[in-house]
């Protein structure tokens, strides 16, 4: 079985930077999303810069039996990954009462599910080949959302998780990170029915730098990799200051619905 490096969300943001970063590296990839078409422009341009066409996997991953299929097809392609990166995840702004119920369980199938399931499926693969996975969490995780209150918290659980398989799997071989970005302008924002505020800018990464932040964190061993200087004082700011404070602050909703 050939190791390969799989991707998920990787058709656009943040996915498509961590594709790159791991084959300039020299990785061998999978990559996995909704959009084939992207995937497949993704994949050309890679070998384009003179790496090995990476493989496509359409996939919904909100799907309860996507993860297996895609375990079915690396089993008939003779591949088996020595690093997985969990990228693909969604955000929806609004009151969590009124936002589309199918929609927010749909993204913790996604953000936490899926997520999971893509780590746990591939451990003894990642241990025999000294490999590693990547989750991608958020500044988020670090504190309670109101106006993104299921996004919030399915990046706490990615977070919290992640920290855990670190330190469980330590003694397999196995580097575990999470990337923690702060706001980065990506398909992120107009999925999520949102505009990065002003004071964003201030702490703003363009993904191919967030993307290269996080290989070089999980390359390190990093249980945890903030994006950036600003992130990491508002990181640690969320994580000190009382959440009674922070709350009002941190609440996104506009309009009537917003209650202060
Ligand atoms: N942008 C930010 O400000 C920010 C900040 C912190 C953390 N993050 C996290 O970073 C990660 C990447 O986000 P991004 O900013 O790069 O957003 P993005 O540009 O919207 O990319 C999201 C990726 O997830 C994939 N995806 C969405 N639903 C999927 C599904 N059901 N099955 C399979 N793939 C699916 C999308 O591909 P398809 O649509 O083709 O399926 C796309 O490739 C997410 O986990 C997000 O929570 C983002």
């Amino acid at each position: 079985m050939k190791p390969v490096t799989l991707i998920t969300g990787a058709s656009s943001g943040i996915g498509a930077e961590l594709a790159r970063a791991f084959a300039a590296h020299g990785h061998e990839l999978v990559l996995v999303a909704r959009r084939a078409d992207r995937l497949n422009a993704l994949a050309d341009d890679i070998a384009k810069a003179g790496h090995p066409r990476p493989q496509v996997l359409a996939s919904d991953l909100e799907q309860r039996d996507a993860v297996a299929k895609i375990a079915a097809q690396l089993q008939l392609l003779e591949l088996e990954p020595n690093f997985v990166v969990n990228n693909a995840g969604f955000g929806l702004m609004g009151d969590a009462a009124t936002l589309d119920r199918d929609e927010q369980l749909g993204m913790i199938d996604l953000n936490v599910r899926a997520l999971t399931e893509l780590s746990l499926t591939f451990v003894d693969s990642l241990s025999r080949h000294r490999g590693g996975l990547l989750n991608v969490a958020s500044i988020a995780a670090f504190l309670p959302g109101p106006g993104m209150a299921v996004y919030y918290a399915t990046k706490a659980y990615v977070l919290s998780f992640t920290e855990a398989l670190h330190q469980e799997w330590a003694g397999r071989g196995i580097k575990v990170s999470a990337l923690c970005p702060g706001p980065v302008p990506t398909e992120f924002q107009a999925r999520a029915s949102m505009e990065l505020p002003g004071a964003a800018k201030m702490i703003e990464l363009p993904p191919d730098r967030v993307a290269q932040i996080g290989y070089d964190g999980l390359m390190r061993g990093q249980r945890v990799v903030v994006a950036g200087l600003g992130n990491k004082i508002a990181a640690s700011f969320m994580r000190f200051a009382p959440h009674a404070l922070l709350l009002r602050a941190v609440d996104q909703r506009t309009g009537a619905g917003k209650d202060r």
